[in-house]
């Protein structure tokens, strides 16, 4: 199957409106949270990508059923201990990192063995960071050398956990916190900064959980068991999808976009501060709150003064998705450009450090490279001629979007292939890119 695209001109100068699908973490999340309520939940403009269906599929192999309406999803929960697990099951999570790291938490009540399974990509990633928390709390969790396969036997006497998230996940710490509102007691969890998604559902659902802020840490007591009812929400436009559409208006000629609805969350906007930082004149419009988050539409503009930046490292966790991007302005921009401890990056679904490095030697951009850490000799003039192919990326929807990116602004005959990767995040890219006037055949 032709399953490549290819890429020939930069975009044209444009101005328009958009949506981006809705939020993967707060899909998936809240398919998860919606599996485990009593009674009814309505999600709205759910994401409608490979990641949030296997979610959907894994809920319904416990025995929770949903139904799709025309603008919402149905889920029916039945409680904490809701799940059919009285047969062993494989549940394959696909290519998805975040639902596989945070069912293992909602499993750690399950009667039988329930053994979780992947994609090649994602069986290639560590699981040991969350298996070795969910131990703890006294279930039997074993990994094929710290990867997929896990397999996990659910226990009733769950003991609470005290545990230190070190690297700044917030997979790691979602699974450990879906697990502590099973757990009878006070589990607490010392997180590094990351997305707080799940802190802000267990508000809105009024779980029992105190969090006490820090510079560089939070700390999160949960109290357990907590049965909570079915819930309504709406899921807003994901920041991480709108990156692409961010990057391209600000490298393209003349543009300007405005993306409405997006979650602007202050442990997901790094690539709006960092960008800003560079000189972008990105700016937040309509400000709202909804159960606890922020939403906003995002205008951006064209900025040909973008200069480099010294990228402070308390930034990383909330632009952890959006560096590949973040790296093709650092390409475009006067100066040098640094980049501190992103050893995170190479535990996404493409070791993505290694290739932003061989994607940034493709295109001719000077930098060096001192283990995590990255220098990028930036050059305003930065304009392709030549011919480029991406291939061998491990099929990650984030180096395939970063691409066409690439090819729509910076120049140069682009072949692309895996376009099939989108959909795992983002189904609607290519017809969005087409909508703003990019060629892609
Ligand atoms: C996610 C957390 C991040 C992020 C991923 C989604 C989440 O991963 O990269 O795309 O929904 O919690 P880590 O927790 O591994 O940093």
């Amino acid at each position: 199957m032709n399953n490549h695209i290819a890429i020939k001109k930069v975009i044209k100068p444009f101005d328009k409106i958009i949506e981006v699908s809705g939020d993967k973490s707060i899909s998936i999340r809240s398919v998860l949270l919606a599996s485990q309520a009593i009674g009814k939940s309505k999600i709205y403009n759910l994401l409608e990508s490979e990641d949030v269906i296997n979610s959907l599929k894994a809920i319904k192999q416990l025995g929770i059923n949903y139904k799709k309406f025309k603008k919402f999803y149905e889920i029916n929960g039945f409680g904490l201990n809701g799940y059919n697990t009285n047969k062993n099951i494989t549940i394959d999570a696909g290519n998805s990192g975040t639902l596989a790291r945070l069912i293992l938490g909602l499993l750690v009540n399950s009667k039988k063995q329930i053994k979780l399974i992947g994609d090649k990509s994602l069986s290639k990633r560590d699981f040991l960071r969350v298996t070795t928390p969910l131990q703890k709390f006294g279930v039997n969790i074993v990994t094929k050398k710290n990867s997929l396969p896990v397999k996990i036997v659910g226990s009733e006497f769950l003991r609470p956990i005290k545990y230190k998230e070190k690297l700044g996940s917030a997979q790691c710490k979602s699974s450990v916190m879906l697990a502590a509102i099973k757990t009878p007691g006070k589990t607490t969890i010392e997180a590094k900064k990351s997305r707080d998604h799940t802190e802000l559902l267990f508000k809105y659902l009024k779980i029992p959980i105190k969090i006490l802020k820090t510079k560089n840490y939070d700390i999160i007591k949960i109290v357990g068991p907590s049965n909570f009812n079915g819930f309504e929400y709406k899921i807003p436009g994901d920041i991480s999808s709108s990156s692409f559409f961010i990057v391209l208006t600000l490298l393209a000629k003349n543009s300007k976009i405005k993306i409405k609805n997006v979650n602007v969350n202050n442990s997901r906007i790094g690539i709006i501060k960092i960008l800003n930082k560079m000189n972008a004149k990105i700016i937040l419009v309509n400000k709202k709150n909804y159960r606890g988050e922020l939403l906003a539409d995002i205008v951006v503009k064209s900025e040909n003064n973008l200069k480099g930046i010294n990228c402070p490292e308390n930034l990383n966790s909330s632009a952890i998705d959006e560096f590949l991007v973040i790296f093709l302005v650092a390409a475009r921009a006067r100066g040098i450009s640094t980049f501190r401890n992103l050893s995170e990056l190479n535990k996404k679904e493409s070791p993505r450090l290694e290739m932003a490095i061989k994607f940034l030697k493709m295109i001719g951009v000077r930098f060096t490279r001192q283990k995590n850490n990255l220098k990028i000799y930036g050059n305003p003039k930065l304009n392709l001629n030549g011919k480029y192919t991406v291939s061998n990326f491990r099929k990650d929807h984030r180096i395939f979007m970063m691409s066409c990116v690439a090819a729509l602004s910076l120049g140069g005959t682009w072949k692309i292939l895996d376009k099939d990767s989108v959909n795992t995040s983002f189904p609607d890219f290519i017809k969005l890119i087409r909508y703003l006037g990019g060629k892609i055949y």
